[in-house]
C-alpha cells in the first residue's frame, strides 16, 4: 500500500485492501478485465497456473513470499544423486536440499531461498520430489520433470538431479 495515492489516480486502477474490504472475489474483479490486462497479486500461491476468467496465461508478480512449509521428513531424510557432478549427498531431516547441494556444486544457482523466485529450478531426472515452492503450478508439480532446490525434498530415499 505504499503506493496507493499514487495508483489511485491512474486509470483503470481499483484497490481492494483485504484488511478493509476481505479476500478479493477474483472471477468477479477478472470479469471485466481486458485479456492483455495484468493482475498484480501481493502473495497468491493458489493462482498460477491458470488464466482463469482471463482465458489465458495470467502472469503474476509478487512481494512475498508465500507460507514457508516447515521441513521435516518423517523418514529421516535422503540422499541426493547430483548426476552430472557425479556425487550422491545426504539431506539430513531439517536440513535444507539446496545447502546440502552447495557442499558438492558451490556454484549452483540461488536466490530468495523460500521457493518464491525461481532462481534454483533445477531438472528432476527420477524419483518424487516433494514441492514447497510457489513458482511451479499443479501440471509442472504433478509431472516432477523440475523442483525449486531451496525449498523441495523428496518421497523417495533417493531423488537424482541434473545437477
Ligand atoms: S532460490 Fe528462489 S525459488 Fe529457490
Amino acid at each position: 500500500m505504499a503506493y496507493r495515492e499514487e495508483l489511485a489516480g491512474l486509470p483503470g486502477v481499483t484497490l481492494v485492501p483485504q484488511d478493509t474490504e476481505g479476500l478479493l472475489d477474483l472471477d468477479a474483479a477478472l470479469g471485466g478485465c481486458p485479456l492483455d490486462g495484468r493482475l498484480l497479486l501481493r502473495s497468491g500461491g493458489a493462482a498460477a497456473g491458470g488464466g482463469g476468467a482471463l482465458g489465458g496465461p495470467l502472469h503474476t508478480e509478487r512481494f512475498g513470499a508465500a507460507a514457508v512449509v516447515p521441513v521435516a521428513d518423517p523418514g529421516g531424510g535422503f540422499e541426493v544423486e547430483l548426476r552430472r557432478s557425479g556425487r550422491t549427498v545426504r539431506v539430513e531431516p531439517g536440513r535444507s536440499l539446496l545447502d546440502a547441494v552447495r557442499e558438492a556444486v558451490p556454484g549452483v544457482a540461488y536466490s530468495c531461498e523460500e521457493g518464491w523466485c525461481g532462481t534454483c529450478e533445477t531438472k528432476v531426472l527420477a524419483g518424487t520430489p516433494e514441492h514447497h515452492d510457489s513458482v511451479l503450478g499443479e501440471e509442472e508439480r504433478a509431472a516432477g520433470a523440475s523442483m525449486m532446490i531451496c525449498v523441495g525434498r523428496s518421497r523417495a530415499p533417493r531423488l537424482p538431479l541434473d545437477l
